[in-house]
């Protein structure tokens, strides 16, 4: 029997732990990487609060180990509920809403369920590189709009305007963003909201930073706008939580005309049976997390913010790097200006390894919009983000001499 394998994984590609096997070789040789990859706050000084630990104990001794509903637990769905309306202000009945293991099956299952062989989304340009996979694994093109880098990237309306044809599926807004730290005004969402209407295509809303602003009253949550347009909301408890190693997310649906809202649920909820179920103990923690004590939200940001200040003044003081503050997440997204110093920003990223040991992560890798950038997270300590930036900065004051 000739052993072969699938040709649909071939062009999956995720450039955020792409360079890592490269960094692991470096650190044999030269020392000490500095990871400013991967957005995991549990790497640094941040941990899953306590009372939300004490509950996944407490659900596998009282003997919650068996498999859940597929559509997750009702506690939890109806928790979900209360926080989307609490925080976010969107009335989601709790039978619209599905768990998923983390936002990446919820943006798995989004793709499976309305992408087919030869249909297009659009999706920011840089967009968080999964949405590319998935969308291509179910034969689909990912199109990417363009975001305004000078206008805090904000979305181009009208290029998503001239994108648009009858083979788009889906809008997708990240929101606050990855990996430019954007939050998008009221104003921008109801704007795209209102395309979405003109042309009759859901919009899906991955929101997974909600709450890590650093501008209080600025985010507005996709579904807490919508008029006419159902809107697909994704969430999770990876960041906001600090249970990325957990694995637990969600994907609501909120349709103001009724008309799609059962259609989009049973189909999600085919995905969501053939797999059973998650994991049924974190779905209990889970609603610790969200009807518990939210201390651990406020004491996160302050920290990030100063984090976050410390490292856009030092890219400010470094040549040839800018960069756009960002409003929400942990990601700094600078622009890369060594007038033709490096072939393309993953050069910049290699070079930097090698010769700085610093790891980020080239913009191209998050597609149209990203090149000539890198992404950076401002997670760590200041401490370990002076050692960094001390590094990036001599590496570009050399590469400018
Ligand atoms: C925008 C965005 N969506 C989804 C995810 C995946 O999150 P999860 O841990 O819930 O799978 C991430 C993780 O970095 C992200 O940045």
């Amino acid at each position: 029997m000739p052993f072969k394998l699938s040709n649909r994984l071939e062009p999956l590609k995720y450039a955020i732990r792409d360079l890592v096997p490269i960094a692991k070789e470096v650190e044999k040789e030269s020392g000490r990487v500095i990871y400013l990859n991967i957005g995991d706050p549990l790497k640094f000084d941040f941990d899953t609060p306590q009372h939300i630990k004490d509950a996944l104990s407490k659900a596998v001794e009282d003997r919650w180990n068996f498999y859940s509903p597929s559509e997750g637990i009702q506690d939890l769905r109806e928790a979900i509920a209360y926080k989307e309306r609490t925080f976010n202000n969107v009335q989601v009945n709790p039978s619209h809403v599905i768990v998923t293991a983390g936002v990446s099956e919820a943006i798995n299952f989004v793709a499976a369920a309305l992408i087919d062989a030869g249909d297009e989304a659009l999706i920011p340009g840089p967009a968080y590189a999964p949405y590319v996979n998935f969308i291509q694994l179910y034969g689909g093109k990912p199109v990417h709009y363009r975001c305004i880098e000078s206008e805090g990237w904000k979305p181009d309306l009208n290029d998503i305007k001239t994108k648009i044809n009858e083979r788009t599926r889906f809008i997708l807004i990240i929101n606050p963003n990855n990996p430019t730290g954007a939050i998008y005004d009221e104003h921008v969402v109801k704007e795209i909201l209102d395309l979405a209407a003109t042309y009759e295509i859901p919009v899906v809303s991955d929101e997974i930073y909600d709450r890590i602003v650093y501008t209080e009253g600025v985010f507005k949550s996709t579904a807490s706008l919508t008029k006419d347009v159902p809107v697909i909301g994704l969430n999770g408890f990876s960041k906001v939580y600090l249970m990325t190693g957990w694995r637990l997310g969600y994907i609501y649906v909120k349709d103001p005309t009724e008309k799609y809202v059962d259609n989009i649920v049973s189909h999600l909820n085919k995905l969501a049976r053939a797999r059973l179920s998650t994991c049924t103990p974190v779905q209990k923690a889970g609603v610790v997390a969200l009807r518990g004590s939210q201390r651990h939200v406020k004491e996160m940001i302050e920290k990030l913010r100063e984090r976050r200040d410390y490292s856009c003044k030092r890219i400010d003081e470094i040549p040839g790097l800018s960069v756009v503050k960002p409003e929400g997440a942990f990601y700094l997204f600078p622009k890369i200006d060594l007038n033709g110093k490096f072939k393309s920003d993953k050069d910049f990223a290699l070079s930097l390894l090698y010769e700085e040991q610093v790891l980020v992560v080239h913009g191209s890798g998050f597609g149209e919009g990203g090149e000539n950038h890198f992404r950076s997270i401002f997670l760590p300590p200041i401490e370990i983000l002076e050692e960094a930036f001390d590094r990036i900065e001599r590496f570009c004051r050399k590469k400018s001499a």
